[in-house]
């Protein structure tokens, strides 16, 4: 079995990515991410970096070929692709939006295609009924398309209900 205790920590340690699903100013996800990643962090078993896509600031997918055929061209597109390329799993952690995810999370995801494929992804979803369609969403439509394996799917739930 793997020995994940801190003395194994090693420069070929995984990095993973724990990234934020909202952008709106003061949003929730800003402190959830943040504990989240807190949380990663002192488990002290890969190299975890924290990814507002605020401030990555990607406009509107405007790269002319379809990711999943061509590779990157304009300068943020290689950029963000840089980045992701860099982690071997990722963490989300998002708010549901109209019984979906966010669309800065859906631009994000949509501007790249290998750099997601086949690693490993854990959703962290919340909102004023916890997030289960967002979650559902993820996972049985982008993350299966993208190849990826998803580890388990908190939900914090603010308020009773569904939806
Ligand atoms: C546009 C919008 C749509 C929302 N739709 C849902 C929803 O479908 N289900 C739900 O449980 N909460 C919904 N909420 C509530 C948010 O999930 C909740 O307020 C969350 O904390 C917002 O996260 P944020 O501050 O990171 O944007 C919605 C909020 C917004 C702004």
């Amino acid at each position: 079995m793997t020995d994940y205790s801190p003395d194994t920590i090693s420069p070929t340690t995984p990095r993973v990515g724990v990234i934020a699903g909202s952008t709106r100013p003061g949003a929730n996800s800003e402190a959830l991410t943040q504990w989240v990643h807190e949380l990663c962090v002192s488990r002290n078993t890969c190299d975890y970096e924290l990814i507002s896509l605020r401030d990555w600031n990607l406009p509107l997918l405007d790269e002319p070929g379809v990711p999943a055929h061509t590779g990157p061209t304009l300068p943020h597109t290689k950029a963000w692709s840089n980045k992701v390329s860099s982690f071997q799993g990722f963490v989300f952690v998002t708010p549901q939006y109209n019984w979906g995810y966010p669309a800065p999370l859906k631009n994000a995801l949509d501007y790249l295609f290998k750099e997601w494929n086949g690693k490993p992804a854990l959703v962290v979803t919340f909102g004023g009924r916890g997030g289960g369609k967002c979650a559902a969403q993820l996972k049985e439509g982008t993350f299966a398309l993208f190849g990826a394996m998803l580890c388990c799917q908190p939900l914090i739930r603010d308020s009773i209900g569904s939806g």
